[in-house]
């Protein structure tokens, strides 16, 4: 199994950027997390960030077939983009999305999301466990799907 993990916009900053929101954890130490819980879990993980939404677009495409699943941690796209949620939905398996805020706790404007009602789940809030969770809860559910229940 393959999963595929997207960050969006500024997240290549994590460890930096807003660490009272954010934390301090960086990119690649969330990335090298979760290959070490895919090998514990027996999935694969891929990862890409990209500050533009075409990338990321072009990237879920062209997982689509490979991906099992997806972890997704939109950015600031989570409140703007049709065109990310339409890319999700082609690929046609099922995601969780994530964020290290909570997204529900800030400004009004972060409540909204185009992601949460067509997610298998929304893990917001923990910092980078966030990520861990939301890959944990993911395997499980496809592990479950593909038991037949
Ligand atoms: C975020 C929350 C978004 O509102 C924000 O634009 C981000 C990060 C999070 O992980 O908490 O870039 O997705």
């Amino acid at each position: 199994m393959v999963i595929g993990v997207v960050h969006g916009p500024n997240l290549n900053l994590l460890g930096t950027r807003e660490p009272d929101q954010y934390g301090v954890t960086t990119l690649d130490e969330i990335n090298r997390s979760l290959s070490s819980l895919g090998a514990e879990l027996g999935v694969t993980v891929e990862a890409v960030q990209s500050n533009h939404e075409g990338v990321l677009i072009d990237a879920i495409q062209a997982g689509r077939g490979r991906w099992t699943g997806v972890l997704v941690n939109p950015g600031g796209f989570t409140h703007s983009s049709v065109a990310l949620r339409d890319a999700l939905l082609a690929a046609g398996v099922p995601f969780v999305e994530v964020h290290l805020s909570n997204v529900h706790a800030r400004e009004p404007f972060r409540r909204q999301s185009y992601f949460s009602d067509v997610a298998i789940g929304v893990v917001c809030g923990f910092g980078a466990a966030s990520y861990t969770l939301g890959l944990r809860g993911l395997v499980a559910r496809l592990a479950t799907s593909t038991a037949g229940g």
